[in-house]
């Protein structure tokens, strides 16, 4: 398939539904080799998770349809060896790796002194632990050939403090320190590292923190409070597109920066 990303492979975490997959099916219309990691099975924290690897066939099923090349893979980025066995097959297959969408994650509510550890620890673990191990796996590759992106999907919970969830806010702000240390050790090679961070998106994420308030989306997607723009969220395309931009040749200088697309919310 023809377009600006052709022969070039991603990889990405939580590819399976909401933003993931947004980016995986616009990659693959770009030409991109895709290499899709996700969940085989529902997790136990947040509830709203129901994962399951058909998620993940009916990405690969859209994928060929478009024309595309895509390699899937489940496991939980928690897990060492689920990242480093998917990364391992998926360059074997495509011959490289020249992009990591480090965007699989996880949200819930609970106020900070009333989290359990397990809540904690599942936060830390997912959204902060399997960015750093999915890069861990995929820089070595990036190394070797000297060039290579890594863009972490942080959140706008990344660059401000937000009630009831600071265990998910550690978490957004942690990726912001790794990405820029990364920045500074990947360099020398060419390679570059970002955090987005998206004010509330329209997926499924934010579907099951309604479910599990007991509230609307449109109230969920308040509670993030004052986008500028008068919109409750934005859309995936809207983040997708940053993504295609700062993974393309176009961005080729930007590295160690944190991209807001905040429909306005930080500005005041
Ligand atoms: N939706 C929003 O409002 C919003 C706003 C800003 C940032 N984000 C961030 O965007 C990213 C994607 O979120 P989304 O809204 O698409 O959520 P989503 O729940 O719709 O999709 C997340 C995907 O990640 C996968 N995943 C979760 N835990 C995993 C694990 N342990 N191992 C492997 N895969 C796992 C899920 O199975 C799912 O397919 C997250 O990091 C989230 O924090 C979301």
């Amino acid at each position: 398939m023809a377009g600006e990303f052709e022969n070039k492979t991603i990889f990405i975490t939580g590819a399976a539904k909401g933003q993931g997959r947004g980016v995986a099916i616009a990659f693959a219309k770009q030409g991109a080799n895709i290499i899709a990691f996700d969940l085989e099975k529902k997790i136990e924290y947040p509830a709203y998770n129901k994962s399951s690897t058909q998620d993940l066939e009916l990405l690969k099923e859209e994928v060929i349809a478009l024309g595309g090349k895509i390699e899937i893979y489940s496991g939980d980025v928690r897990n060492a060896k689920d990242l480093q066995n998917a990364v391992e097959m998926g360059a074997k297959s495509f011959g490289a790796i020249d992009i990591l969408f480090s965007n699989a994650g996880i949200c819930a509510y609970g106020l900070s002194h009333e989290l359990t550890e397990n809540e904690w620890d599942s936060m830390i673990d997912i959204n902060l632990k399997g960015s750093w191990l999915v890069s861990k796996y995929v820089i070595p590759y990036f190394i070797k050939q000297n060039s290579g992106v890594i863009i972490y999907n942080s959140s706008i919970a990344g660059l401000r403090g937000m009630n009831r969830i600071a265990h998910y806010a550690a978490s957004k702000h942690a990726l912001v320190g790794l990405a820029k240390s990364q920045a500074i050790e990947l360099a020398p090679y060419g390679v570059r590292v970002l955090t987005i961070h998206p004010t509330g998106v329209n997926t499924p994420m934010n579907d099951g923190l309604a479910e599990m308030e007991g509230a609307t989306p449109i109230e969920i997607a308040e509670r993030s409070a004052g986008n500028l723009l008068p919109v409750p969220w934005v859309e995936v395309e809207d983040v997708t597109n940053l993504v295609l931009f700062l993974a393309s040749d176009k961005a080729r200088y930007i590295t160690g920066s944190q991209y807001l697309l905040d429909a306005g919310l930080l500005t005041r």
